[in-house]
């Protein structure tokens, strides 16, 4: 797990937050040597503990023209810096083919704050819960960093 966020940019508060990430599902380990360029970064590995890793499945799906098969019936699914890449049409058929994996009640998390998400998602049954802009850091002397995060419920 590497972050490209400097150690000098950010609060205190993501300093324990990124302490403490990990700690539920594993512990730390110096297993990965870490490249000498992320010296001052917040960077950290962590090595699962084998049961938790016995629980996880990873599929390779092209989410704009494929679902899964046998259907999944997720209560979330988190899509981070994916939507950007979409333009309209993609964007539909993506939150289409997420709408069919999710079940009823269950969440679409992402970061993509085009209005055009919030509308298509309508469409589909996936009705706006919360959006935020996020500071992630001041940014000291730099521009600040800013990400997102949206919220969708399927209906
Ligand atoms: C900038 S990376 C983001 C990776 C990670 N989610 C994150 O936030 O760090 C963009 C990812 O979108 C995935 N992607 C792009 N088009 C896709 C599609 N049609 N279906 C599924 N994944 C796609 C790429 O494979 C890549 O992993």
């Amino acid at each position: 797990m590497v972050s490209g966020l400097r150690r000098d940019s950010l609060s205190e508060d993501f300093a324990v937050y990124f302490r403490d990430l990990g700690k539920a599902i594993g512990g730390e380990s110096r297993l990965v040597p870490l490249p000498r360029t992320l010296e001052g970064h917040f960077t950290k590995a962590v090595q699962v503990r084998p049961e938790i890793a016995a629980k996880v499945r990873a599929t390779l799906s092209n989410v704009i023209v494929e679902r899964l098969d046998p259907p999944a019936q997720f209560d979330a699914v988190i899509v981070t810096n994916v939507f950007v890449y979409f333009g309209r049409a993609e964007l539909a058929l993506a939150l289409a083919n997420i709408q069919g994996m999710l079940k009823p009640g269950g969440y679409l998390l992402h970061n993509e704050l085009r209005p055009e998400v919030e509308e298509l998602g309508r469409y589909v049954g996936l009705v706006p819960v919360q959006a935020r802009t996020i500071q992630v850091s001041a940014g000291g002397a730099r521009t600040p960093l800013l990400d997102a995060f949206v919220i969708q419920q399927r209906r």
